[in-house]
């Protein structure tokens, strides 16, 4: 176990451990070919939180795909700020292109709202999502995702990308952080 941050004293409690995850995103990776079989595919991760997840579901997509990334972010802490901040710099032209928009979670789903409106409002051919974990209790807008790894409940979750003040993304593991159910 890495050395814990400042100000904590436990590592995070197990929800998903690396080989349940492990075997979540192969079968994301082979539900996604399955359902786009034969086409081209551009993959949008949206960083920071879902690089790491995006980096294990590309290598498990077995169709020809374009990789990119922007970034966005809503939460403050544990707080969600309602604010989304985005910055759009795509290095490939959505235009045309069938997207697959990953992100690490979704929450109250105005991140991958907004994200989905810009990619469409670019000239996308098809925008689908998938997310490593829903957590359904939060949403505040009318937003699903296409592939979905777990459901979980409202509790807040680091490791595997996510994080609490940018720290424990590198944390193999996905677990929760005693105290702190999600706010805002
Ligand atoms: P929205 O509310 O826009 O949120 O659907 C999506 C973004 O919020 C962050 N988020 C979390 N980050 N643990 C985290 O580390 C959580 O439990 C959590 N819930 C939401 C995350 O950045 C996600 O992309």
């Amino acid at each position: 176990m890495t050395p814990l941050p400042l100000g904590f004293d436990a590592p995070p409690e197990t929800l998903f451990d690396e080989k349940a995850i492990a075997v979540r995103v192969k079968e994301l990776g082979a539900e996604i070919a399955g359902k786009r079989r034969g086409s081209d595919l551009t993959v949008v991760s949206i960083s920071n939180g879902a690089t790491i997840f995006a980096a294990d579901l590309v290598r498990a997509i077995d169709l020809p795909l374009r990789l990119d990334s922007l970034s966005a972010r809503s939460y403050d802490g544990t707080e969600s700020s309602g604010e989304v901040v985005f910055t759009p710099h795509l290095k490939l032209d959505p235009r045309g292109r069938n997207i697959l928009l990953v992100d690490d979670i979704l929450d109250t789903g105005r991140t991958l709202r907004r994200v989905v409106e810009y990619l469409k409002d670019a000239g996308a051919e098809s925008v689908e999502t998938c997310v490593m974990l829903d957590k359904p209790a939060r949403r505040v807008v009318g937003m699903e995702a296409d592939f979905v790894g777990f459901e979980i409940p409202d509790v807040f979750v680091v490791g595997y990308g996510l994080d609490y003040d940018e720290y424990f993304r590198n944390l193999p593991y996905i677990g929760t952080l005693p105290g702190t159910a999600s706010i805002g």
